[in-house]
């Protein structure tokens, strides 16, 4: 067996934390050996179960959260190699996200925590994003900058110390990924959005039919504006709008949202200069964000973007944002912030 607390990278035997993830409409489990190195992180997307609302439905996802993570718990530790005995620690997110669906994990955290003998840890959700970065990049330590982008959050963050962070700017309306699923709705395109209008954009050019630029002062997002700029020009050219006319409109929505984004991430690295930047959360992955993201950082500082499977939700992240953030009480927390 580990030895828990390790200290990051005093050389103590090694440490295993399982995490669970269970906030939205993904379930995870995952087993990573001393916060870094995933050993196993098991997925399973509820896509197919929400396709035919449009939307997640919370009393569905909590369903199928708790059906699922049994044998999805069996999966992770088996592909890991490792017995629960091996284990020592376990972490769990404990918010933000669907209340219903943090107590499945929350519950099942404390379940297994109470029958192995483990000590649990709650893990802050958003803070998993960031730590997402840092098992794409093993040697990546703070201080760093972060932008975290999700289906609820648009947030920049600085990061002195591992488990320590501070909000500089974040949205006043919709987040980034919130904007991009109404955008694909409006445009026919079904959920989940955001992936699917990525694919669209692809094909269109987004000089040929140019959407607004959001831009407020300081470091704050606001995409609702973008949002109803969209709505305006589909109804403008109402029935008679062409697949081209969708794709172009695609790529100037994904423009837009991307620039405003990679803007205020300058602005916050001129004002905060340091020497690692993070993009992180599910936005993470889109493709336009991920080719310009470099360009805007430039040589200023070194860009860290999470691998396109840690950028969405997954439970290696929760591990290893409980292996550094510091022990915390697993008591579910909906609307919890940074
Ligand atoms: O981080 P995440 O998996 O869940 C939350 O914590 O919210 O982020 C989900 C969000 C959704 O809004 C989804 O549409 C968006 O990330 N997303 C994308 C792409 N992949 C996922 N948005 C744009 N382009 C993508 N390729
Ligand atoms: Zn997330």
């Amino acid at each position: 067996m580990g030895k828990y607390p390790a200290q990051p990278g005093d050389g103590a035997e090694m440490t295993l934390t399982l995490g669970i993830e269970t906030s939205c409409d993904e379930t995870s489990v995952a087993v990573v050996e001393d916060g870094r190195r995933v050993l196993s992180n098991v997925i399973h997307s509820q896509v197919d179960l929400h396709r035919e609302f449009g939307g997640v439905v919370p009393e569905l996802a909590a369903r199928d959260h708790l059906e699922r993570l049994p044998h999805l718990l069996d999966m992770a530790l088996e592909k890991a190699g490792v017995k629960t005995d091996d284990l020592d620690l376990l972490a769990v997110t404990r918010g933000p996200g669907l209340v219903g669906c943090l107590l499945v994990g929350v519950g099942v955290g404390e379940g297994l925590a109470a029958a192995w003998s483990k000590p649990l840890t709650g893990v802050n959700h958003l803070w998993g994003h960031i730590y997402a970065a840092m098992l794409t990049r093993p040697d990546l330590e703070p201080p760093l900058l972060g932008l975290v982008v999700s289906g609820a959050h648009s947030d920049l963050v600085r990061m002195p110390a591992h488990g320590r962070f501070q909000v500089i700017g974040r949205t006043r309306d919709d987040a980034a990924g919130e904007a991009f699923d109404k955008a694909a709705r409006m445009l026919g395109l079904g959920f989940p959005g955001g992936p699917a209008l990525d694919r669209l954009a692809r094909h269109g050019d987004p000089t040929r039919q140019p959407l607004p630029r959001p831009s407020l002062p300081g470091l704050e997002y606001s995409f609702s504006g973008l949002k109803t700029a969209l709505l305006y020009r589909l109804r403008d050219v109402g029935e008679a709008v062409s697949d081209q006319d969708r794709a172009d409109l695609a790529a100037s929505f994904e423009q837009s949202v991307v620039e405003s984004l990679l803007e205020k991430l300058d602005s916050a690295l001129d004002a905060h200069p340091v020497a690692e930047v993070v993009v992180a959360g599910g936005v993470a992955a889109n493709s336009l964000l991920r080719r310009r993201a470099g360009e805007v950082v430039g040589n200023r500082a070194r860009l860290t973007m999470p691998s396109l499977e840690l950028c969405t939700d997954n439970a290696a992240m929760i591990a290893a944002a409980g292996f550094y953030g510091g022990r915390y009480p697993a008591d579910v927390d909906p609307s919890l912030s940074w």
